[in-house]
């Protein structure tokens, strides 16, 4: 390849000594169109030596992936093993089964978050004040920064955000995510989780509420964007599309 800072008499040059070897059937058959489509075709073109002659090499194979092993999990101690501030307990969120050693001063948002690495509820006041972080317990909405999970493992049925959607497509989120989307019924984001859930087991309870039903269901539910307007839009929106859907 002609070196860039090379005066361009001596361009002209290397390029001519390509053309003339490539009529003749020389050793370097390269035109300029495989210059650029080199790449295409696995081939690049290799550095010209003094004489200005151009070979063709093969760019070096990919390294293998590296596989980051993965340590097998390690089975949780028994209960009777635990210190007296650490609980076992069997949670069902989003209808699969969790077995976490907790310490009985942690909520279920750090069990779900920290633990269980899930990422179903916001963390807004970690006090119980704005429902950011709501999720349902047997269909009822809960601040999951104030309900300890060593206190749940009862059998209790939890569902976050998460467990709504069929998958990632727009076509797949339930009617109530699509309608807050296609509303606009969020800025931030951080009261959206929440909001859903409220909404969610308000219209599985009531599939056609009036507007002071609505803003009684999601009184718990702070947006410090206010934008409340929309997000009773979405609302309504998504009652309609659930009725319709039957
Ligand atoms: S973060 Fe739980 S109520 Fe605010
Ligand atoms: S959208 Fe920002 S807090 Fe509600």
């Amino acid at each position: 390849m002609a070196d860039e800072h090379a005066p361009k008499d001596e361009i002209k040059e290397d390029q001519d000594q390509v053309a003339d070897e490539s009529r003749e059937g020389g050793s370097a058959r390269v035109s300029r169109r495989q210059f650029l489509v080199g790449a295409g075709t696995g081939l690049v073109v290799g550095a010209a030596g003094a004489a200005g002659v151009l070979t063709l090499v093969k760019p070096a194979p990919e390294p293998p992936p590296v596989k980051t092993p993965v340590p097998p999990p390690q089975p949780l101690p028994a209960a009777a093993d635990l210190p007296p501030t650490m609980r076992r307990v069997s949670l069902n969120i989003n209808g699969k089964g969790y077995e976490v050693v907790t310490d009985v001063r942690q909520s279920l948002w750090e069990v779900m978050t920290y633990d269980l690495g899930m990422a179903g509820a916001n963390l807004g006041c970690d006090r119980a004040q704005c429902g950011a972080c709501t999720v349902l317990i047997d269909g009822k909405p809960v601040n999951s920064c104030a309900v300890l999970a060593a206190r749940l493992g009862k059998g209790q049925k939890i569902m976050t955000v998460e467990g709504l959607a069929k998958g990632t497509r727009v076509e797949d989120l339930h009617p109530i995510q699509r309608a807050f989307w296609q509303e606009g019924g969020l800025q931030c984001g951080l009261c959206t989780r929440g909001l859903i859930m409220s909404t969610y087991a308000l219209l599985t309870q009531n599939p056609s509420p009036t507007e002071d039903d609505v803003r009684e269901a999601l009184s718990g539910n702070i947006c410090r964007c206010s934008e409340y307007p929309k997000i009773y839009e979405s609302v309504f929106r998504a009652a309609d599309d659930m009725r319709k859907k039957g």
